[in-house]
């Protein structure tokens, strides 16, 4: 997920993007960028990798006097992480920057290219500036040209562009991505996607409405409404607190890494499916050539997200798929057979236990796949192919949104296999790729179920224990709830599967027992029903999640009634983790930070 920094004044201008850039780290990125106009010249400078190759590139650079520049940390969507494809994107005499997607970028596109304009790039942002030039060459004045463009871009996007016919002048436009401009006494304008750069340099800020766009100088700032009125600058103070910044006023990082699943998610989408079928350009078709089984192998929470794909896997795929603990597998002599895709999943890429186990199916001359989130990582570099999750980077050793996208790419992963198999038939491919558009709406966290768990929430602050249960796909959403609820909240909790309670775990029922029972309208749901009531029976105290009343429940969480147990999943997950979350915080934890945990694994 990008990062945009801009600056106008008389400062270090390369310092203070290439510092802004920094605080935008934490949003993920595998590029970054600058542009500066000095002395009526553009400089610009690409990198990719981490900021430290930028800041080498830059190292000669001098901005000394009165500056505009524009900076970008680049999370790759369209088109691989080149220095072609990081931002700022130069046309003949302008850069831009821009995050978010713009849909009609393809059209566009087209369009210029018929006017005989060249592009560098396989991004969608590098549209905005040749559009730019054209309607300046056509208007001749910026700000017009400007305005146009913008009304001429479909999607979300936060977007600078600076000109050399301007050298005084930065142009904005917000749409869906976040930015703010901020401004002090000495006629300094700063922008940047979160306020955090803005610290410290900043005197106020003015968060931009969706539908904002205008410019700033040296002595104005001028914005306009969606509506192309003149509105002013609602100026807000800045926090000092940069931790606090950077949660985008959220009280933790798990809680506003559970909001941003939605986007994610969208991004973990963008560019992968069309009407009929799943495109991953990263990996080969071939990789699937003469397989027979995948075996997916994963510690902690990413073991979980590996267990429900093997419901998908054999479900839409029809092929044989076992699942494994890492820790377990690498020291029990397992057999390996090569007509097997051997796939690792990992949030870092570093987990010791499951790196291991890569390496043994490489040994082993198995192909090999990683569902990983952090690029170049070890696992990354070591499989033979690799598929990105696109979560952003994750802050709260509680995993949510890393969960959230690899059960995103294993659903599009097994319709993709589905495909290559003949296995689902055209329509039900059809059917399936419109549901996975559905998740982006589906994990929207509404305000009324998070005000309900927070209230119901002062209720579980004790007994002597939780069982989550589900059937099906939801048996590994149960366990990823009870490993939520252990981590952060130190209570014990089991994940189960609802049949299997019968065979033992009922005898702990009682009104200490604390069942949360996963009630999907779409899946087995009167098996599932049978279960909780025996539950219930033995006075087990209930917390029914589903879309339907259920009238033997003590608790009832309701998600939206959607049309595929599938997007019922995922809103079940959302629930699962506001309610760990809120007894978390009821009991005074460090939600981020929990006793005993590290974010990444790196030992046995
Ligand atoms: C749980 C959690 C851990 C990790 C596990 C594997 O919230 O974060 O269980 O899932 O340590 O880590 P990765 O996915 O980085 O391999």
């Amino acid at each position: 997920m990008c990062g945009i920094v801009g600056y106008l004044g008389n400062k270090n201008t390369k310092e203070i993007l290439l510092s802004g850039l920094k605080e935008l780290e934490y949003r993920g990125y595998d590029s970054a960028g600058i542009a500066v106009l000095q002395d009526g010249e553009f400089s610009n400078y690409k990198a990719v990798g981490k900021l430290v190759n930028l800041e080498e590139k830059t190292k000669n650079f001098i901005t000394d006097k009165f500056a505009i520049g524009i900076g970008h940390t680049r999370w790759a969507t369209h088109g691989k992480p080149t220095e072609l494809n990081a931002h700022p994107h130069l046309g003949e005499s302008s850069y831009v920057v821009h995050n978010g997607i713009i849909e009609n970028y393809a059209e566009l596109k087209q369009e210029l290219q018929k006017d005989g304009i060249k592009f560098l790039s396989q991004t969608d942002t590098e549209v905005i500036v040749h559009q730019f030039e054209k309607n300046l060459l056509a208007s001749g004045d910026e700000f017009e040209a400007f305005s146009k463009t913008i009304s001429e871009l479909e999607g979300a996007y936060a977007t600078l562009i600076v000109t050399k016919s301007l050298p005084d002048t930065i142009f904005f436009a917000k749409h869906g991505s976040p930015m703010l401009v901020g401004v002090n006494d000495e006629n300094e304008k700063f922008f940047a996607s979160s306020d955090s750069p803005l610290i410290g340099l900043a005197k106020e800020v003015n968060y931009f409405e969706d539908g904002d766009y205008g410019y700033v100088t040296k002595g104005e700032l001028v914005i306009f409404d969606k509506d192309g009125n003149k509105s002013k600058p609602n100026f807000s103070q800045l926090s000092t607190d940069k931790l606090s910044a950077q949660k985008d006023g959220y009280r933790f990082f798990m809680e506003k890494e559970i909001y941003e699943q939605s986007d994610v998610i969208a991004d973990t989408l963008l560019g992968r499916l069309s009407d009929e079928e799943i495109m991953f350009d990263e990996i080969d078709k071939n990789l699937f050539n003469g397989i027979n089984e995948i075996k997916l192998c994963a510690c902690g929470t990413s073991y979980h997200s590996a267990l429900s794909a093997s419901y998908l896997f054999e479900r839409y795929s029809k092929i044989r798929c076992s699942v494994e603990i890492a820790s377990e597998f690498r020291y029990r002599s397992p057999i390996m057979s090569k007509d097997t895709l051997f796939v690792v999943i990992s949030q870092s890429g570093e987990t010791a236990d499951t790196l291991e186990t890569l390496k043994m199916a490489k040994k082993a001359g198995l192909r090999t796949l990683v569902i990983c989130n952090v690029d170049n990582s070890s696992m990354v570099r070591l499989a033979d192919a690799c598929i990105l999750t696109r979560a952003g980077i994750e802050k709260g050793v509680a995993s949510t949104k890393a969960f959230a996208t690899q059960v995103t790419v294993f659903w599009m992963l097994s319709l993709y296999v589905a495909k290559l198999r003949n296995s689902l038939s055209r329509d039900e491919l059809k059917h399936q790729i419109h549901l996975l558009r559905e998740i982006p709406v589906a994990t929207i966290v509404s305000d009324d179920m998070h005000e309900r768990i927070k209230r119901l929430s002062k209720r579980y602050l004790h007994g002597h224990g939780f069982f989550f249960i589900g059937r099906d796909i939801f048996f590994p959403l149960a366990l990823e709830g009870a490993l939520k609820l252990k981590e952060i909240s130190y209570l014990h909790a089991e994940g189960y599967p609802s049949g299997e309670m019968k065979h033992g775990p009922i005898a702990l029922a009682d009104p200490e027992l604390f069942t949360i029972a996963l009630l999907p309208e779409h899946l087995l749901y009167e098996k599932s029903k049978s279960n909780v009531e025996e539950l219930s029976a033995r006075d087990s105290t209930i917390c029914a999640i589903s879309s339907k009343e259920f009238d033997k429940a003590d608790d009832f969480i309701k998600i939206n009634s959607s049309k595929d147990y599938m997007l019922e999943f995922f809103e079940m997950m959302i629930a699962v983790q506001l309610l760990s979350l809120e007894i978390s915080i009821r009991l005074g934890n460090d939600v981020d930070m929990p006793r005993n945990l590290a974010k990444s694994v790196t030992v046995e």
